[in-house]
């Protein structure tokens, strides 16, 4: 039975040193004047939204969870809340380039249109974050105004089309996974 006390220290020494080695949990203090807030209108019930479903990981105002603190799990965590962050920051909104923030709009309708956004694991221990059909109107309709596209227009089109067919408690039963149409109005491009 050597081997098995051997490869229990091996493990012991493996976990100390990842609880040791831990990438740390940071939320950088910005600058209010950069947050999305002073670039554009949120409305509260936007706001209230972001709050419970985004901004833990989209934002420097992330609420860490204890778990978090305790290894393996911030190598998942904090990874990905960089990784987030780096993609779309609410609180570092005003420090990217305009062009790129209304493409960004453009991919936040689409992401929650799609249920990409805010992923699988989130809410799981996050019930709150799971967003009704209700607030993924209310998001999409936020960032077309805030893209300076008239309701009803293409955008919203798109929008409207995507939301039917996409999501799985949508009209998607209508439409093959695999037809084309699916594939250009459902893909992450
Ligand atoms: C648990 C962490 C987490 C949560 C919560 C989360 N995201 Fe993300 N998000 C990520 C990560 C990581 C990426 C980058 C990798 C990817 O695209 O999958 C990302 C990417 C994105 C992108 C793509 C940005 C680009 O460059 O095109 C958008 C848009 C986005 N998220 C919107 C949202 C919105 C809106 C919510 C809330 C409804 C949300 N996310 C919630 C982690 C998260």
């Amino acid at each position: 039975m050597l081997w098995m006390k051997r490869a229990f220290w091996i493990l012991v020494v493996v976990l100390l040193a990842v609880q040791v080695f831990r990438p740390s949990r940071t939320n950088p203090t910005t600058d209010p004047k950069h947050d999305i807030s002073a670039a554009l209108s949120v409305p509260p019930d936007v706001v209230a939204i972001l709050d419970r479903s985004c901004n833990d990981c989209h934002s420097n105002r992330t609420v860490w969870p204890w778990y978090s603190n305790v290894a393996p799990v911030p190598w998942l965590v904090v990874v990905d809340v960089n990784h987030g962050r780096n993609a779309l920051n609410f609180s570092e909104w005003g420090m990217r380039n305009p062009e790129k923030n209304k493409e960004i709009l453009g991919e936040i309708c689409k992401e929650v249109t799609e249920r990409e956004m805010p992923g699988l694991m989130y809410p799981l221990m996050h019930t709150a974050a799971k967003l009704t059909d209700v607030d993924i109107q209310t998001i999409c309709r936020w960032t077309q105004a805030a893209q300076g596209r008239p309701a009803g227009g293409e955008s919203s089109k798109h929008a409207a089309r995507a939301f039917d067919v996409c999501q799985p408690s949508g009209k998607s039963n209508r439409i093959k996974r695999s037809d084309s149409n699916y594939r250009r109005t459902c893909s992450r491009s």
